[in-house]
């Protein structure tokens, strides 16, 4: 069997509220072969703010990160990219470096600021998509106001926009609200992928391994296959994912309903 593959991950040392110094990066990385993890790819925060001068400082950050990863004898291949704080325009960044791609490919992953939803996130997405991007919206399911918005959710889903739901909000750690509609996300094939979005080794550790069980349980091993395994790799070599068999649940009548009083 394949490896997993984690497409949102904080192990580049000293670059974010991730890993604090290489030891702890190399340690999460560790961690991460021993959950089944073959590869890696390392999304530091990215503002478009930060100006391209933060692009190469990461990029010069992760050749070092990767000679020490060889070094340390870690199984595991580390890729760069970044996790983009939203806004409008991030089709231009992501058109001038590489950095802010995951794996220098096509996809790029985003991530939207607590608080309200912006009015105009479906067009600043639909800008990205059509530079020739594939956006992924990082953990919608922590976003308190698209958690409680199933509609919402479904409207940016069916744009095109891809979902990466993280391993922790399944198991509970981000609390009841995330985790019902990350359950939801990953039971109605709404989910794209399941990333880790590790940022240390015991609070928000690189952990893939019960998640995945977890999906096995809910949803079937290749459903579990398609979130970890398929659709990660696909990123690697930028390819486009397959979609999740998500018609049939997810327009049963009264779904949303149920998830609603799930919630209240
Ligand atoms: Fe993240």
């Amino acid at each position: 069997m394949d490896g997993f593959v984690d497409i949102h991950c904080h192990a580049l040392p000293g670059v974010d509220d991730g890993a604090d110094r290489l030891a702890t990066g190399l340690d999460m990385l560790r961690h991460a072969a021993d959950e089944g993890v073959d590869d890696v790819i390392l999304t530091p925060h990215y503002r478009a703010d930060d100006g391209l001068e933060r692009g190469q400082v990461l990029q010069q950050r992760f050749a070092e990160f990767a000679a020490a990863v060889t070094d340390a004898g870690i199984r595991v291949t580390v890729h760069l990219g970044a996790e983009l704080g939203f806004r409008f325009g991030l089709a231009g960044l992501a058109r001038t470096t590489a950095v802010a791609r995951l794996a220098g490919g096509p996809y790029v992953l985003v991530d939207l600021p607590p608080g309200p939803l912006s009015p105009g996130l479906e067009q600043a997405f639909f800008e990205i998509r059509t530079a020739g991007f594939r956006p992924v919206l990082a953990h919608p399911e922590r976003h308190r106001d698209l958690a409680g918005d199933p509609e919402r959710m479904e409207q940016l889903r069916a744009q095109d926009l891809l979902l990466q739901i993280n391993a922790g909000s399944l198991r509970g750690c981000f609390g009841r609200r995330a985790q019902v509609a990350a359950i939801h996300l990953a039971e109605s094939g709404q989910a794209d992928f399941v990333g880790s979005d590790g940022h240390d080794l015991e609070k928000r550790p690189v952990a893939l391994r019960s998640a995945y069980e977890q999906v096995v349980a809910l949803a079937g091993p290749d459903e579990a296959q398609r979130l970890f395994v398929h659709n990660p790799r696909r990123v690697l070599i930028g390819e486009p994912v397959e979609p999740g068999p998500r018609a049939e649940s997810a327009e049963r009548p009264g779904l949303w309903d149920r998830i609603r009083r799930r919630l209240h």
